[in-house]
């Protein structure tokens, strides 16, 4: 929230106006959302955005997020940069803001940011003003909104339907800015049946949502489940000592051809990737018919166009050529 107690991402009118997380997106914005992307997949206006300027600036790595960001971009017509951050004038100490700041002086009108201090990008856009549009691309464990969107839109475009899906998240849904937006949507979208799956010290304790049902063991955790929703075993984990070993959580939870079967027939399997082959998942699930893995990161150029294209489309201080 804003200092003035609103979701800052959005206008007056409910419009989204930045991407910074997906908890305060209504139903009708995620909607919205998944309807342009699904139709950006068929046919997407190549000149839309060919008057702004989109800066990258990650701050820790990425491959999917910021290649189709950039990706986005570019088909929609915009001129896209992708700061390298090491070699940018933030390791002579320039500040985050100020680097925004300057990059604004130089046209840029959307900023996609990924950063590991949870809230920082809320905190750029709130700092900067609303002559520039923020979209978070990932902060600490905070959110990653436009990874749950892209999911989201990849499990509706599978089943043509959120009603009764039940749908299991497996891993470390404790410390996953992915699982903590993917939770916030799918509760928006009106899916009821969710479990999270993982070792105790991964889980949270407790949640509000009367939906969600906490499993220690993978096989009840994914029984009859519609999707399983892997997450990726962060190293530092094991560095923290809450893994003894990749070993031993693939022994209790890695998801094999076998124990896939305890969900049903036609599952999907998920990912929001890297994907760590031999910990969360094995070959044969990761390259298997029921492994949505790479529509998933197809899927996220669209949204992220989609995502572009929705902010500009309610702001008149961000020239398209609608
Ligand atoms: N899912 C995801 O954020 O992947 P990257 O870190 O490669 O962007």
């Amino acid at each position: 929230m804003s200092r003035h107690n609103l979701p800052i991402q959005l206008n007056s009118e409910n419009n989204i106006i930045h991407c910074l997380e997906i908890q305060t997106l209504p139903l009708s914005v995620i909607e919205a959302l998944i309807a342009e992307a699904a139709q950006f997949l068929k046919k997407y206006p190549d000149n839309l955005l060919k008057k702004i300027t989109v800066a990258n600036l990650f701050f820790e790595p990425s491959t999917r997020t910021l290649t189709s960001f950039s990706l986005a971009a570019r088909k929609l017509g915009a001129t896209a940069i992708d700061l390298n951050i090491p070699s940018s004038s933030t390791s002579k100490g320039e500040s985050l803001i100020d680097t925004l700041r300057t990059l604004a002086a130089l046209e840029c009108q959307y900023f996609i940011v990924r950063h590991s201090d949870n809230g920082a990008v809320t905190k750029i856009a709130e700092t900067i003003g609303n002559h520039v549009a923020i979209i978070n691309a990932g902060d600490g464990s905070h959110a990653h909104p436009s990874q749950a969107l892209l999911d989201l839109f990849t499990i509706k475009e599978h089943f043509n339907r959120f009603d009764n899906l039940s749908v299991s998240i497996v891993g470390d849904v404790l410390h996953s800015r992915v699982a903590k937006s993917l939770l916030a949507g799918l509760k928006t979208v009106g899916i009821k049946k969710i479990r999270v799956v993982g070792p105790k010290n991964l889980l949270p304790k407790t949640f509000a949502d009367e939906n969600i049902t906490v499993y220690h063991e993978l096989e009840a955790g994914i029984k009859e489940a519609d999707v399983v929703y892997l997450l990726r075993l962060q190293k530092e984990r094991m560095q923290d000592g809450l893994v003894p070993s990749f070993d031993a959580y693939f022994n209790k939870f890695g998801v094999t051809g076998e124990r896939l079967k305890y969900a049903k027939p036609n599952a999907v399997v998920m990912h929001p990737g890297p994907i760590n082959r031999g910990v969360e998942l094995d070959d044969v699930v990761a390259d298997g018919r029921q492994s949505l893995i790479l529509k998933q990161v197809k899927n996220g150029l669209y949204m992220r166009m989609a995502i572009m294209s929705k902010i500009a489309q309610h702001r008149a201080d961000i020239p398209t050529c609608r």
